[in-house]
């Protein structure tokens, strides 16, 4: 296992290119299996979740190339006979979930294990089996596999598709990024008209539908809460670029500010990061726009001042504030000058970032949902446990900043989602270096 070494107190300095959407691209590399048609995906982050999905789509039945130096895949559907998605490939990563949909709605079967995913708290697939049975599946679970059949249709002996249908996808914290990819993708193919209500409106949902419609479907609505899908007979190939990781560019924001750094961020989604600009600007940070593209990909320059305004932060499905960049956002409210306060509504345990940054130095009291941070002059260097992929983010981003030595344990997780990670800080000036762990003694 590898750990990363931080000597804090370098700021940042220098220019980065956001890479393409993981949670984007995880759902667009499931939809490849409802064509026999070749799919080509472009501005594919090199990522330990983005090789497992490689390894879960061929094994079912889908001939794959995984371009790491031009951060492509082309996917081509062999063999439509393999329909189990095995617990070895699922339990490593949350969104293997999102072959369900498009397995059922192209082979009228499915047969898939419970997911893994981050330790971030309870993590149900209710919405997305509701959404499913409201199509017409019949699923049960089955030793710990989801196991789903499409009703058979009648007009052809053995021939099974899911039939259109009002959809209701909201639960207790919202409603599912996850669960509408699914649901989607499985009722571009059934037969009549679905309304899917209450459907997540993240950026990453909207790729989805982007790339669904490009293949033939027929979505409207995309980035609304009310999808409105036509349903085809068939589906046809499609090249799709991956928008920006607006995760992976709010890391970056928040490492720049902490290190009161000079960063310039190349293909910035401005569009998709409207609450998190927001609270910069309250702690007073301002992300100066340089060029702007689209929207999507523009170019802005981070200007921090040294001494940080508190704020009150709430995260919220999209265009609230997005909970993948609580951790980091708190790690920089460890140094603002007074009380902020961050209540977390999409996954209330996610907070276990917050006895590490105490072990920095950082001063916060968790009261069930919520976390009171009260700013410190200086945090110092310490060594930390990251337990997943974006308490991990926020941890570097407090080592960079604090006095003297930090060591960052168990950094596969981040490399689940940030792509070489030590490199990008590197070049930006920051003294991190990776370790084997069993170096450390
Ligand atoms: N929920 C249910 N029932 C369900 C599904 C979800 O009650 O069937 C609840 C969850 O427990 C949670 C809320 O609904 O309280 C939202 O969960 P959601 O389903 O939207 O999460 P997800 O789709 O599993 C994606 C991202 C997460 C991100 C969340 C929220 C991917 C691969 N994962 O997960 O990203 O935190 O949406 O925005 O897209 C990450 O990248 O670090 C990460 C965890």
């Amino acid at each position: 296992m590898d750990a990363f070494v931080i000597q804090g107190g370098k700021p940042l300095r220098g220019t980065v290119r956001v890479n393409g959407s993981k949670n984007a691209a995880l759902p667009l590399m499931a939809a490849a299996l409802l064509t026999e048609e070749p799919v080509t995906l472009r501005a594919i982050p090199n990522l330990s979740d983005i090789r497992n999905m490689v390894r879960l789509i061929a094994s079912l039945g889908c001939e794959l190339e995984h371009d790491t130096e031009q951060n492509q895949v082309h996917s081509h559907v062999v063999d439509l006979g393999k329909s189990v998605a095995h617990y070895d490939i699922m339990r490593t990563m949350r969104a293997g979930i999102c072959v369900l949909g498009p397995l059922l709605a192209r082979r009228g079967i499915a047969k898939v294990s419970m997911p893994g995913g981050c330790a971030i708290g309870d993590r149900p697939v209710d919405l997305h089996l509701r959404g499913l049975r409201a199509l017409g599946a019949e699923i049960h679970l089955e030793a710990g596999y989801i196991v789903a059949t499409a009703p058979l249709t009648g007009h052809t002996p053995g021939h099974r598709r899911l039939r259109g249908a009002k959809v209701f996808l909201g639960g207790p914290n919202g409603s599912t990024v996850l669960g509408t990819a699914n649901v989607l993708s499985a009722a571009v193919l059934a037969e009549g008209t679905t309304i899917i209500e209450s459907a997540a409106c993240e950026p990453e949902v909207a790729d989805l539908a982007t790339m669904l419609n490009g293949m033939g479907a027929r979505i409207s609505g995309a980035g609304t809460p009310r999808l409105v899908v036509e349903g085809v007979e068939s589906l046809g190939g499609v090249e799709h670029q991956v928008i920006p990781d607006r995760i992976e560019a709010g890391t970056y924001v928040c490492a720049a500010a902490m290190t009161n750094g000079d960063v310039t961020l190349e293909d910035f989604p401005t569009d998709f990061l409207a609450a998190f600009i927001d609270r910069l600007e309250e702690i007073g940070i301002h992300v100066q726009l340089l060029t702007e593209v689209d929207g999507i990909r523009d170019r802005v320059r981070i200007i921090s001042p040294r001494r940080l305004e508190p704020c009150q932060v709430v995260t919220q499905p999209h265009p609230g504030f997005p909970t993948d960049l609580q951790a980091q956002l708190m790690a920089l409210l460890t140094l603002a000058d007074g009380n902020s306060i961050v209540t977390e509504k999409i996954f209330p345990d996610r907070f276990m970032h917050v006895p590490e940054l105490m072990r920095m130095g950082a001063e916060i009291m968790r009261t069930g949902a919520s976390a009171l941070i009260t700013g410190v002059r200086e945090l110092v260097g310490a060594p930390v446990m990251a337990s997943d992929l974006r308490a991990s983010a926020g941890l570097v981003i407090a080592g960079l900043a604090a006095r003297g030595q930090t060591t960052v344990h168990r950094v596969y997780h981040l490399d689940r989602g940030y792509e070489q990670m030590e490199r990008t800080l590197l070049q930006l000036g920051a003294d991190i270096q990776r370790v084997d762990e069993k170096q450390l003694g």
